[in-house]
């Protein structure tokens, strides 16, 4: 893919001057949905798929756009001196928000830029293409403006920056943070409180992470996502007249019990629920995989689902049939929705020689129920962002 995208750059915009190419990577989440922007835990790893761009600075102001996915779009021209965002600019609007983020941080972006990208993350399928390609936008910004003193760690909140005061998706920190600071074979155990980290080694002898592509994408992904969101605020309100805490993370289980009534609506207790259990599912699951638990790390994972299913309700029929179909087979450990719901993807741990036979139980399940066919994909843990030439 990086040679595709560098020598699509050559194509379009020319071979002369200092051009360069970079990837960064989508993610999947193993556990902890939902927790990040409620202040708690959540433990997502970098894939290695995800997007690539070939770019070069260029003199003057102007900035240009092409995506090998998007061809038909054709070249998007725009410049430092218009870098509102607009419904035209279609998918440039995220590396457009991550120059304004830049500026706006007083970081000096002087001259404009070339840039082709192209990813092999699925549209739709909720591993992270949008944060993949802020991190990517971000990575290079840093490279081709020398700006030496930005951090992979504020290449993650200038993406979710970016991306909430830009974009108007109001999402917490882990896709940027998972797509900034991957490491091979590693997943992420992150506390969205603190920004404090520890990577736990993935060896799962004799069983595989698979991801399977509902292909599914309910409309209203956003808005729901945002009054979730808006519905954990409120509720930490009220929680906060009757206990010192600074966010849903800051409680344990027992605590919440104590002090669910200061909850008025049931709905939004439920959300809460969510919350505050999610976290503290997260925290237990990290510690199962470390002592070698990986059947509690499963039951986990679908008890996560559930909550997800029937307490934050961001689970949607078609993803259902995929969780029960894996949940029906032999040498599942467990299984999820994973990311930010309404669609997307699931994820699933299965021991190496039954990952055919949940390939087939769930395509036969899936194709009887919708009349659709999922995709697999065994996922393999990858780096953060990185420069080719
Ligand atoms: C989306 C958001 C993340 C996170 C997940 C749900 O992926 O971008 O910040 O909230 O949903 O866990």
């Amino acid at each position: 893919m990086q040679k595709s995208v560098y020598d699509k750059f050559i194509e379009l915009f020319g071979a002369e001057g200092d051009i360069r190419t970079y990837f960064a990577p989508g993610r999947v989440n193993l556990i902890g949905e939902h927790t990040d922007y409620n202040g708690g835990h959540v433990f997502p790893c970098a894939l290695t798929i995800g997007t690539y761009a070939a770019a070069r600075k260029r003199d003057d102001r102007v900035i240009r756009f092409f995506s090998i996915n998007q061809s038909l779009k054709g070249v998007y021209e725009t410049s430092l001196d218009d870098l509102n965002p607009s419904e035209e600019a279609g998918w440039t609007n995220y590396p457009k928000g991550v120059v304004w983020a830049f500026i706006g941080r007083g970081l000096k972006i002087d001259t404009g830029f070339d840039m082709v990208i192209t990813g092999d993350i699925p549209a739709g399928s909720g591993l992270s293409s949008s944060a993949s390609l802020e991190v990517l936008t971000g990575f290079m910004l840093r490279d081709l403006f020398k700006l030496d003193e930005v951090t992979n760690v504020d290449l993650a909140t200038i993406g979710q920056y970016s991306e909430n005061n830009y974009n108007g998706m109001n999402c917490g920190i882990m896709d940027q943070f998972a797509s900034a600071m991957g490491k091979k074979d590693n997943a992420i155990f992150l506390d969205c409180n603190t920004l404090n980290y520890d990577y736990a080694p993935i060896v799962l002898n004799g069983y595989k992470i698979v991801v399977t592509n509902s292909k599914v994408k309910h409309s209203l992904v956003d808005s729901a996502y945002n009054e979730r969101r808006s519905s954990c605020e409120k509720a930490l309100e009220e929680l906060q007249t009757v206990t010192n805490i600074t966010s849903l993370g800051d409680l344990s289980e027992e605590d919440f019990e104590k002090y669910r009534s200061a909850i008025k609506d049931p709905t939004r207790a439920l959300r809460a629920h969510h919350a505050v259990y999610e976290n503290q599912r997260t925290i237990k699951a990290v510690q199962a995989l470390r002592d070698g638990d990986l059947d509690s790390f499963g039951k986990l994972m679908n008890a996560s689902h559930v909550s997800l299913r029937d307490d934050y309700e961001v689970s949607c029929p078609e993803i259902d049939v995929l969780v029960d179909a894996a949940w029906s087979c032999d040498g599942v450990v467990g299984s999820r929705i994973t990311g930010g719901g309404f669609g997307g993807c699931t994820v699933s741990i299965v021991k190496d020689d039954a990952v055919e036979a949940f390939k087939e139980t769930l395509t036969k399940a899936y194709k009887e129920k919708y009349d659709l066919t999922p995709e697999f994909y065994v996922v393999s843990i990858g780096d953060g962002p990185t420069r080719f030439q």
